[in-house]
């Protein structure tokens, strides 16, 4: 069973690498440049089905509830300001799903999809680098053995009824595919096809 952190961490790595993408468009689309429509709803839904629906909600179901009880002043306090950013991340998201029919057709679409992923991208890089440094640390610190093992049966079994087996590799393959076109691949370990944990 892999710990819960682990499978985190794991998971940002992932994000981080989709996070390259995002930019790398939004810049095209600041230049109107042409970007695919496959590649935008490629991107969204990796957004959508893998960064949120398995990952942030990973944290907010299990991670940030066990960490509240085990860090009621500390850890309840980051739980809270974390869970904001993911409601502010899933408004921009809202917003970047509206704007997508549109971006094909219109310059001033384009212009706001690609502002509003450069957004998407700054946030959700701090908020990635505050859950590594502060809100892993703290969980690390102060939940028991018994308990992460538990969350680490919660996350497989999530991921199991949830995702589906089999989603997770597809979500990490699409991520790879856009880094090869998009060039955002660097040569090195945490860009390996497969970065999110195997199961
Ligand atoms: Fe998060
Ligand atoms: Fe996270």
């Amino acid at each position: 069973m892999i710990d819960p952190t682990a499978t985190l961490r794991s998971e940002h790595v992932a994000i981080e690498g989709l996070l390259t993408v995002l930019e790398a468009m939004a810049k095209r689309l600041a230049a109107n440049e042409p970007v695919p429509r496959e590649d935008l709803l490629d991107a969204m839904t990796v957004i959508v089905e893998f960064t949120d629906r398995c990952h942030q909600i990973k944290e907010e179901d299990l991670v940030f509830p066990a960490l509240s009880s085990a860090s009621p002043m500390a850890g309840a306090d980051m739980a809270r300001r974390l869970t904001n950013e993911h409601r502010a991340l899933r408004r921009l998201v809202a917003s970047m799903r509206e704007l997508l029919p549109r971006a094909s057709a219109t310059k001033t679409a384009r212009a706001q999809l690609g502002k509003d992923l450069r957004t998407y991208t700054r946030l959700l890089r701090e908020h990635i680098r505050i859950e590594e440094q502060t809100l892993l640390p703290e969980f690390d610190r102060t939940v028991g053995a018994t308990e992460r093992t538990r969350i680490a049966r919660e996350f497989d079994r999530l991921e199991r009824e949830d995702v589906g087996w089999g989603l997770h590799e597809a979500y990490a393959a699409i991520i790879h595919r856009l880094r090869e076109s998009y060039g955002t691949l660097i040569a090195d370990s945490r860009s390996a096809p497969v970065a999110v944990t195997p199961r």
